[in-house]
């Protein structure tokens, strides 16, 4: 997709702030860290309009970003930051809840994994959780300029196993770095605008 336009329209905490122009949305979840802002900014060819850091817990917030008038990019808080109190916790859990539950723009979601390590419990569960929704997933795994090329299969056949994927649910190698998946991921993604 050609992206001309792309705004962040507003960083949300709770559902009376969600844009209301029913346009459908595409929301990223994954670890804190993982790669899920720059995932984005990859995608629509913008260095930094989805905030990125090198330390975790960079977007707090619901980020809505209209992309083309045609839908948006909700870049959705990341999980499994160690230093995150649980007070903290539990506020994350029921925004997820708030916004996953009756959100009926939401067409699917992409949940992002590091394709170097093993999909942890929290990624499981951040799966399983999306999956009860009965919304699509799509999973990309992201960093593969870190691995080298004879590895790809073997860590990509582990995600899937790990997750316990669906056969209908998509696996995807991507770098933000290289931009390698990226054309791969907008005709996926397509399918669901
Ligand atoms: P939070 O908002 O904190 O949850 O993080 P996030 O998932 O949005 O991660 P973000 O996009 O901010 O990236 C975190 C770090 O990983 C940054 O230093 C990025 O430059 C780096 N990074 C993201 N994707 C890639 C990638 O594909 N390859 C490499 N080498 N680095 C990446
Ligand atoms: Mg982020």
């Amino acid at each position: 997709m050609k992206v001309t336009n792309a705004e962040i329209v507003i960083s949300a905490v709770s559902k009376k702030q969600y844009p209301g122009d029913q346009l459908p949305e595409i929301a990223l979840a994954g670890r804190s860290n993982v790669g899920k802002s720059s995932f984005i900014n990859k995608l629509i060819n913008r260095k930094n309009l989805a905030r990125t850091s090198s330390k975790p817990g960079k977007t707090q917030t619901l980020n809505f970003y209209k992309i083309n008038d045609l839908f948006y990019f909700v870049d959705v808080p990341g999980y499994g930051y160690a230093k995150v109190s649980k007070k903290e916790r539990v506020k994350w859990g029921r925004m997820m809840e708030e916004y996953f539950q009756n959100r009926k723009t939401l067409k699917a979601v992409i949940l992002v994994t590091d394709i170097r390590h093993e999909p942890t419990r929290d990624d499981v569960q951040m799966y399983d959780f999306v999956k009860y929704f009965e919304l699509p997933v799509i999973v990309i795994a992201t960093k593969l300029d870190k691995i080298p090329k004879g590895k790809r299969q073997a860590y990509l056949k582990r995600a899937r196993e790990t997750l316990q994927l669906e056969a209908e649910d998509a696996l995807l190698p991507f770098s933000a770095e290289t931009g390698e998946g990226k054309d791969e991921a907008w005709a996926l993604l397509k399918t669901y605008l």
